[in-house]
């Protein structure tokens, strides 16, 4: 028989059910395990658990949904419509009851499902299950026929109203209970951490009466830049984002010239401590202020990054991590008191760091590998996040693998005749036209082609400057492109009777991609560099291949900085990563930013990368024999063995052609197993 109670449907979820009139709309959404915020416990005044009727017929779903069959507006929600603002159509479902068929909007800023917009314009639904919670509750006013104490009380209520059996009280809070109940006039709202199930949850504040805001913070501190982003527990929303400069950088502009920083002086690690969180409170700050929110309501931090940030971060001395066998203080997660690190949040708030997964492959991989989800999946994704280490990831739900692999400086500029950082002014992108050999090129901060119409104007300002990692990648692809380099990498001199453009310098040829001052010219050795830096992410990732038993990848997955910018066909050309779809080939932006949001909102993805991270196999490339042969056949364009069928379906690629005898720098191909290890980015 069919249900004669109102239907109601839950947008966006597309959760339905049938409920008896007067059911509260809250209620039904509970049953349907559509989670509306609530701080208060549904006493109408934190306005947190606000919705909105979809007036119309819905045929689809056999609905016709008017303001009519929801209760009017009932005392609860005038008083707080006239204390506070409750937009147009906005209800208070803890107070509105089901009287008719409904469709029901919960509105993206107070439901848990909360939808994170991502830069990259691909969109993730993080369900919100975050380890801090808010609970309003009126207590019991003081008998002294029961004389249970203060906080007792607030105990009693707390597992009334929000079922909390056990509950443990930061020391802290004591002193200042007897305040704060009779500031609120018996009325406190308590701030529970609770991460682990089956740990015993805390009470880390307590405000008198309502208190109705509740922030975290999710972190990536990169050795060169830390990314932070300011979030709602309450609602989900990121509402800041921000990025500053590590200034461990003046210690050392590499994360290996930084440990032995720490090796040549007692203080070292310290400093860097100091340097790093100074610099993460500069940023609350600056988030905060931004918002204007409050840094005492800050109630949970998220950080992750790779081993040696993550352990000076920590206050521990990555020495360890300076060599094999790259022994980490500690692998698993952190979690500990925001105090215990002097941070800039309330004196209660919580600390979570993610679990790395191996000593050179860091916390920061663990949140990459948590976002993109390679163990949630069939397909066999490639994660790639390119810094002077590569961290590597491979697998699917099958199987996960990992190592990192010493690529150098190169991908950022550095070691290049030209090179320099990622900023206006660097060149970014390069075609170079077969036929004559002239190239054309683009400067961050400009749109305009260096051969079109305005460029000189566009550019007067900040100059040609030099030529970034994205850039660097294109010019060597375009000249194997327009057969100026062999397969081998070697600069054809012959050319130099074609074009201007090839020059002699000194035993081997270079090429001439801007004249003037500063002249950018493209040597054997700049191309030796990355042939180096490319040979070793690339034999890194066959290992991995090797691992799974597998001869392609399905997916590949471009995260940090580089992997944003390098164009995946050039990438591909140059033989940096395996052949692919094209079209399967992605840049994920921040992609370990990302993953420390997920675990800011939700501590079920605490558990679910510490399992994962239990189970990734870690191979370490210095001690695998295959890594050599690999390395040194991952030293040709695209590779040497490895064919690139549908790469030569989307480029044609050049026809191998004889060497001519241009002393080529081979010599330097030789060294690479002498490479020191560089630690992650
Ligand atoms: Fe607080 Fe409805 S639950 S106003």
């Amino acid at each position: 028989m069919p249900d004669s109670n109102p239907l109601v449907l839950f947008m966006p979820s597309g959760r339905r059910g049938h409920f008896p009139k007067g059911t509260p709309v809250l209620d039904a959404a509970r049953q349907l395990g559509v989670y509306v915020e609530s701080v208060c416990g549904g006493r109408g005044i934190c306005g947190r658990c606000q919705i909105e009727v979809q007036e119309g017929q819905f045929a689809k779903h056999k609905i016709t949904s008017s303001n009519d069959h929801i209760s009017a507006p009932g005392p609860k929600e005038l008083r707080y419509a006239e204390k506070r603002e409750l937009k147009p159509g906005r209800r208070l479902s803890c107070s509105a009851t089901i009287q008719g068929d409904l469709v029901i909007d919960v509105p993206q800023d107070t439901v848990v499902n909360a939808q994170i917009v991502r830069k990259a314009a691909t969109t993730r639904l993080i369900e919100r299950n975050a380890a801090v919670r808010l609970c309003y509750v009126e207590v019991d006013e003081p008998d002294m026929h029961k004389p249970l104490g203060d906080l007792d009380r607030i105990k009693a209520a707390l597992k009334r109203e929000w079922g909390y059996e056990t509950l443990e009280v930061d020391f802290r809070l004591l002193p200042r209970v007897q305040k704060i109940l009779r500031d609120g006039e018996w009325a406190v709202t308590a701030a529970i951490h609770h991460d682990r199930e089956t740990g015993t949850p805390h009470i880390i504040d307590l405000w008198p009466g309502l208190h109705n805001a509740a922030w975290g913070i999710a972190c990536d501190i990169g050795s060169t830049t830390i990314a932070m982003h300011l979030v709602s527990l309450l609602s989900g929303r990121v509402v800041a984002s921000s990025g500053t400069p590590n200034p461990q950088i003046r210690f050392g502009e590499d994360l290996m010239s930084r440990v032995s920083y720490v090796m040549m002086n007692p203080d070292g690690a310290e400093k860097m401590t100091a340097a790093v969180r100074e610099a993460i409170n500069e940023l609350i700050g600056k988030v905060c202020g931004e918002v204007n929110v409050h840094e005492s309501d800050i109630l949970d931090l998220v950080f992750v990054g790779n081993p040696v940030m993550h352990h000076l971060f920590l206050g521990i001395d990555p020495t360890e991590l300076g060599g094999a066998p790259f022994a980490l203080a500690v692998s698993g997660a952190v979690h500990l008191n925001a105090a215990e690190l002097d941070l800039r949040a309330n004196a209660g708030a919580r600390v979570y760091v993610l679990p790395c997964i191996a000593g050179h492959v860091g916390a920061d991989s663990a949140a990459a590998t948590l976002s993109e989800g390679p163990y949630r999946q069939d397909e066999m994704m490639l994660l790639v996040d390119v810094g002077t280490n590569a961290e590597i990831v491979l697998g699917n739900r099958e199987r996960v693998v990992a190592c990192s692999s010493p690529t150098g400086p190169a991908f950022e500029g550095a070691e290049i005749s030209g090179g320099q950082r990622a900023a206006p002014g660097a060149i970014e992108r390069v075609r170079i036209d077969p036929e004559t050999l002239e190239p054309r090129y683009r400067v961050i901060g400009s749109e305009l082609w260096s051969d079109g119409p305005g460029f000189d104007e566009a550019t007067k300002e900040v100059g040609v400057t030099g030529i970034c990692g994205s850039g660097i990648i294109e010019v060597i692809a375009e000249m194997f492109l327009a057969g100026i380099i062999s397969v081998d990498g070697v600069i054809d001199g012959s050319l130099a009777e074609k074009s201007p453009r090839i020059v002699a310098s000194g035993r081997t040829f270079s090429y001439v991609l801007k004249h003037g001052e500063p002249a950018i010219t493209i040597t054997q050795n700049d191309v030796r560099a990355i042939q180096l830096a490319k040979a070793a992410l690339y034999a890194g990732v066959k290992l991995l291949m090797a691992k799974q038993e597998v001869d392609h990848v399905d997916l590949i997955r471009l995260a940090g900085a580089f992997g944003s910018y390098i164009d995946p066909k050039y990438a591909m050309v140059l033989g940096l990563i395996p052949d692919c779809d094209l079209d399967k080939v992605k840049a994920v932006g921040n992609a370990a930013g990302d993953g420390a949001l997920m675990a800011l909102l939700n501590r079920g993805y605490r558990r679910e990368i510490e399992e994962t991270v239990r189970t990734i196999h870690k191979v370490e490339t210095a001690l695998e024999p295959d890594f050599q042969r690999l390395f040194v056949d991952a030293m040709a364009f695209p590779n040497k063995t490895d064919p690139f069928p549908k790469l030569s379906a989307a480029v044609k690629l050049p026809e191998p052609k004889a060497l001519v005898g241009a002393g080529n720098g081979e010599n330097r191909g030789a060294d690479n197993g002498r490479r020191r290890r560089r630690r992650p980015r």
